[in-house]
């Protein structure tokens, strides 16, 4: 079975509103053939309803960057899943390695994350990866397959079946660093195998398996044509139209 490539860009703590709906504006027009490739991005949530306005109808989807796992209540300066789906939300990142390492995420909330996303309706891309020290350790495989452990535990099959996993590892993200193909598609395939031996076939066949860690124009190619690589999660080089649209359209 194919899986659709789906290409992801997290703005992080970049573009208010004014400067999100200009890149929109951008890349509505840039994006408008992309038929070969699902696309999202991901803006901070102040500047949400100005690109959910400005990308409807153009074919690319809208995530949240975190939720939190209530649906409402005190929790000062917190967003909950509910409330990005009533925004216009698809996607939301959950796990990704700055909420883990900056903001306290521990496998145990990710999890919970996860969850809140799926209550919501949202689908979910889960960021998994190991820092630069475990992976020196020889440990980059473990610290993965215990990070998919806790945050899968439990799931139902059809929660499954939607997941889409973003490898991120630490030592890639914001370094101009990129992990090697072959080194992305060791640890994509390794993922895989992970998912081989705990659910029916059709889960590692579906499941799509994005790259994430200094993706750009002139990397992606290389990234993306490894059998195990589903897409990407790109961070400083979606804040560019122009390198987007390159990267989407290395992917289809
Ligand atoms: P960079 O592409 O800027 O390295 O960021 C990757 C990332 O963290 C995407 O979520």
């Amino acid at each position: 079975m194919s899986r659709r490539p789906f290409i992801a860009g997290n703005w992080k703590m970049n573009k208010g509103p004014r400067d999100a709906d200009a890149l929109a504006v951008e890349l509505k027009r840039l994006l408008a053939d992309h038929a070969a490739a699902d696309v999202a991005v991901a803006p901070p949530f102040v500047s949400l309803p100005a690109v959910i306005a400005r990308l409807q109808h153009s074919g690319v989807a809208v995530a949240g960057q975190d939720l939190h796992p209530e649906v409402s209540g005190a929790f000062t300066g917190a967003v909950s899943g509910e409330m990005l789906a009533q925004a216009g939300c698809r996607y939301v990142i959950v796990g990704h390695s700055e909420r883990r390492s900056l903001f306290g995420d521990t496998d145990a909330t990710v999890a919970a994350k996860l969850r809140a996303a799926y209550r919501a309706g949202l689908l979910p891309i889960l960021c998994v990866g190991e820092t630069l020290a475990q992976r020196d350790a020889g440990q980059a495989q473990d610290i993965v397959a215990g990070q998919l452990a806790t945050a899968l535990a439990g799931l139902p099959l059809d929660q499954v079946l939607q997941l889409t996993i973003a490898y991120e590892p630490v030592w890639a993200i914001g370094t101009g660093r990129t992990a090697s193909p072959a080194q992305a598609q060791e640890m994509h395939a390794g993922i895989r195998a992970w998912l081989s031996a705990r659910y029916p076939r059709e889960v590692p066949a579906t499941v799509r398996l994005q790259y994430g860690g200094s993706v750009t124009a002139s990397n992606a190619a290389g990234l993306l044509s490894q059998p195990d690589i589903d897409g990407a999660l790109v961070g400083g080089a979606s804040l560019t139209a122009e390198s987007f649209r390159d990267i989407v359209a290395a992917a289809g």
